[in-house]
């Protein structure tokens, strides 16, 4: 088995590692052009942003060409929007012509910093729900269920496919502070390789996800977001090293 997996804070390593297998980070697989995936079963673990998944991985899935009997899908989230980013990933792959077996939905802290609390997500997000919501995906896995997750529709389904992302992306942004130790941990976990470091700032190129890795890992807190629900807390999952984020995500390695 096979998983491939998308993450910036570390919550779909965690699912990927409790999955097995083994297991390919999607910008690895990006950054060294591998598009031909084979195996008895393949998984994609992957975050829910703004009801979607992450830029990169939206590009991955029109591209990549998955030969298994058993494929499936597993999002992580942290309030909504995971029906319908499994729905539209699951669309675009039978578009091409390939078929998914399973979807299902984990639901985690929601690493979002201006609308969340990661205090308060933390602490109302249970390591044991978590888990056990980890142990019947895998089980289902192991026995190659057939199964796609459904539940009642996200909000606004026209808004989410032409709107939410550009408008939440457009009122949020990535702020650099004075500060920056030259630490450079922004530029390993960066999945695009979008950020440099240079005179003791980190500067951004144009290929940002807006996935919050490099703000959730700045040290010294150089790096925030406008307007964040709780600008002294920030989440790593804990079960997950940095060391881990940073083999996922480095592409200057
Ligand atoms: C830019 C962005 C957008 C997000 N949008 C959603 C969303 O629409 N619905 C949701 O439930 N969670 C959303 N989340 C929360 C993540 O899906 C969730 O915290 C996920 O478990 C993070 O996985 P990771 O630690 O592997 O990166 C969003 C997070 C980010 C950074």
């Amino acid at each position: 088995m096979k998983i491939l997996y998308y993450t910036s804070t570390g919550n779909n390593l965690f699912i990927a590692k409790q999955l097995g297998g083994e297991l390919l980070s999607i910008p690895q697989l990006v950054k060294d052009n591998i598009y031909e995936i084979k195996d008895d079963s393949v998984g994609i673990v992957f975050p829910v942003f703004f009801a979607t998944s992450p830029k990169t991985l939206r590009e991955f899935v029109e591209k990549v060409n998955i030969h298994a009997d058993y494929i499936f899908l597993i999002c992580s989230y942290g309030s909504d929007g995971d029906y319908h980013a499994l729905k539209i990933m699951k669309k675009t792959f039978n578009k091409r012509g390939i078929n998914i077996n399973y979807t299902n939905s984990v639901l985690m802290v929601d690493n979002f910093l201006p609308v969340f609390d990661m205090a308060h997500e933390m602490e109302i997000k249970n390591d044991s729900d978590i888990e056990k919501q980890i142990e019947i995906i895998k089980n289902d896995i192991i026995s190659k269920k057939d199964f796609i997750y459904s539940k009642k529709h996200f909000t606004n389904v026209p808004f989410i496919e032409k709107i939410l992302e550009s408008t939440m992306t457009s009122k949020y942004h990535i702020i650099a502070d004075d500060g920056c130790s030259s630490c450079r941990i922004c530029t390993k976990v960066c999945p695009r390789g979008n950020i440099e470091v240079i005179d003791g700032k980190p500067h951004f190129g144009e290929a940002c996800d807006f996935c919050l890795s490099c703000v959730h890992h700045c040290k010294t807190h150089t790096l925030s977001i406008n307007d964040e629900a709780n600008p002294n807390e920030r989440y790593i999952n804990p079960n997950v090293k940095l060391s881990e984020i940073i083999k996922s995500n480095n592409l200057y390695q």
